[in-house]
């Protein structure tokens, strides 16, 4: 007999093993991110035949993580926050100094535009879900590193697969690179949907560019537009 929970355990860490190659670019075998999704797929319905893993057990899982070296310097984990069951999901870079002391992400000043934005849209924050890549703050607000985005994202892809929302928005080019896989500019990726998980998904500026560019303000209200067109206001 095979051990379904040791099979499980296998698949997902032979999941999570090939992502971190694919994430640090090393090619050759079949890394693509569509048969990582496959994979994925397969171990999560083995281990939850029936409902999808919750965002509180996901976040039981982090725990109080030391899997990257960016534990050392966080106050606090910032996991997430808005409904579980939200059409639309905003993923940023990581934590600042705001959000590393509240606990909550987008609370500083590029929090703030990204509020109005969702204002624009018609929707309140709590009607969306706001997270990160990584979810401890690198010091300094440097960017994430690979090694620390790579060990991160299997909890940010369990968040997308918990919550299944038809529009993602990713906010800046840490996001768009590192979901995208690609190293292609934010100026080059916004604008177009891509697919990603089952979900559609819209690059744009970064707020906090944005409050730095307000010549790049046009380009986002063109990237909000094309997300109200998608956005399921209806049912
Ligand atoms: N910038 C981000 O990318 N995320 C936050 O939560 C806050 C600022
Ligand atoms: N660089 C980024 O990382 N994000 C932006 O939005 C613009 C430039």
């Amino acid at each position: 007999m095979v051990d379904t929970q040791k099979f499980v355990q296998t698949i997902d860490e032979l999941e999570r093993t090939l992502r971190q190659l694919a994430d640090s670019g090393v090619r050759g075998f079949d890394c693509a991110p569509g048969a990582l999704d496959t994979l994925q797929a397969w171990g999560r319905q083995r281990s939850q035949p029936q409902a999808p893993e919750s965002l509180e057990a996901i976040r039981e899982d982090i725990g109080d993580c030391r899997r990257c070296k960016l534990c050392r310097s966080r106050t606090r984990i910032v996991y997430g926050a808005g409904s579980s069951r939200a059409r639309l999901m905003f993923i940023g870079e990581g934590p600042g100094q705001d959000e590393d002391r509240s606990g909550e992400p987008f609370v500083g000043a590029a929090g703030q535009l990204l509020t109005r934005i969702i204002a624009a849209i018609n929707l309140r924050r709590e009607d969306v879900y706001i997270t990160n890549v990584v979810k401890c703050r690198p010091p300094e607000n440097r960017l994430p590193e690979p090694d620390e985005i790579a060990t991160c994202s299997p909890f940010l892809r369990r968040q997308i697969a918990a919550i299944r929302p038809v529009l993602i928005c990713l906010l800046g080019g840490c996001a768009a690179q590192s979901l995208l896989n690609t190293t292609e500019s934010i100026s080059r990726l916004r604008g177009r949907f891509f697919e990603l998980q089952g979900c559609r998904v819209l690059p744009t500026y970064h707020p906090a560019y944005l409050l730095r560019n307000p010549e790049k303000k046009r380009a986002v209200w063109e990237d909000v537009q094309m997300l109200m067109k998608e956005y399921p206001y209806e049912g």
